[in-house]
């Protein structure tokens, strides 16, 4: 995914916050949706529209504890992280990042946003802005052969 163009961001954020839009009740709604794409909007990190499974050995790198790799799933727009834990136990975040839509990457302590300098921890909590929220984990059942990916 290419890098968002997030220079009107801050002018449009600021003309909320001079108009004295308020971001809640319905009259909102049209300029949260005018908005999208410019970050601050936790509530918007997309989730899957149904659960996925995948099979274990078509993600590569997660073979051996520690190991981390990444997917797309059909209807989802953004990269999911999966990291292998070691006895059977796996997690998976949304790359989305809420500041202004770019992927995460995995640095190997953390999640990093190569857009604007973004930072979690390696359990996807914010540590540094201009992101917003912590990345999306989502829920995993492993069956087998297969993790069963679905929304917290
Ligand atoms: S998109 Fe700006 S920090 Fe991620």
């Amino acid at each position: 995914m290419s890098k968002p163009d997030c220079s009107a961001c801050a002018s449009r954020r600021s003309f909320l916050a001079s108009s004295g839009v308020a971001l809640a009740g319905l009259a909102a709604a049209p300029v949260i949706a005018s908005i999208e794409g410019c970050g601050d909007v936790g509530s918007n990190i997309p989730t899957l529209s149904a659960p996925i499974t995948v099979p274990l050995n078509s993600i590569s790198g997660i073979g051996a504890a520690g190991g981390v790799g990444e997917l797309y799933a059909t209807g989802y727009n953004y990269k999911i992280i999966v990291r292998n834990n070691g006895n059977a136990q796996y997690q998976a975040w949304s790359s989305y990042c809420d500041h202004a839509g770019c992927e995460v990457d995995y640095v190997g302590t953390g999640f990093d946003c190569g857009c604007h300098g973004a930072t979690w921890n390696a359990q996807g909590v914010l540590r540094n802005g201009p992101a917003s929220s912590d990345l999306l984990e989502f829920k995993v059942t492993v069956s087998g052969d297969s993790l069963t990916l679905s929304n917290p």
